[in-house]
């Protein structure tokens, strides 16, 4: 199956100039769901991670899936101030400003190997971050999956670990 069938182009969203991959489609679609689920399973099973990190939010909607199929736990990555209790937080500069992101510090045992997941790798700017954090905790942060890479991006560029994409667009 072509997963980009399922997923949906639309141009000029949320800026003129660009084009958006909408994941809705897939995810609305009980079979392609099943396959991609299925095929991120089998690139995520190799590293035979303890834990699975999912990247608010639409990485939670991958993320949680995937470590219920691998029979891992589940944490989530979170934008500033979503989670309650103690946190470990990282900030990290965008192309204007900059951003935050957090996990609740009992969230990861050290050595742990976890797998980040995201539903789209662009400029790899969300995911290096998320490793930062990561790693901040001692956590061994053995791969990132996707659904969808922009390869024209090189977000893959800013990461210093395996990256697994099901479809790579190159414009
Ligand atoms: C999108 C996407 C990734 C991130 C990728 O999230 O879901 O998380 O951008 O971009 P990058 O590789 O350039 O960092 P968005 O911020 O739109 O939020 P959402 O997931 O909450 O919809
Ligand atoms: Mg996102």
């Amino acid at each position: 199956m072509d997963l980009k069938d399922h997923i949906r182009e639309i141009p000029d969203f949320p800026k003129p100039g660009i084009l958006f991959y909408d994941i809705s489609t897939l995810l609305a679609h009980a079979d392609a769901w099943q396959v991609t689920m299925g095929r991120m399973a089998k690139a995520a099973r190799q590293h035979q991670p303890d834990v699975i990190a999912g990247i608010e939010s639409r990485g939670f909607l991958v993320a949680a899936p995937l470590a219920l199929k691998l029979g891992c736990g589940f944490i989530m990555v979170r934008k500033q101030g979503k989670l309650p209790g103690k946190t470990i937080r990282h900030t990290y500069a965008l192309e204007y400003g900059e951003d935050t992101v957090e996990i609740q510090d009992n969230a990861i045992e050290p050595g742990q190997r976890v797998i980040l997941v995201d539903d789209l790798l662009a400029t790899g700017g969300t995911f290096a971050a998320s490793v930062e954090l990561l790693r901040k905790v001692g956590a061994d942060v053995t791969s990132a999956a996707c659904i969808i890479e922009l390869e024209f991006l090189k977000g893959r560029d800013k990461l210093d670990i395996p990256v697994h994409a099901l479809v790579s667009y190159d414009q």
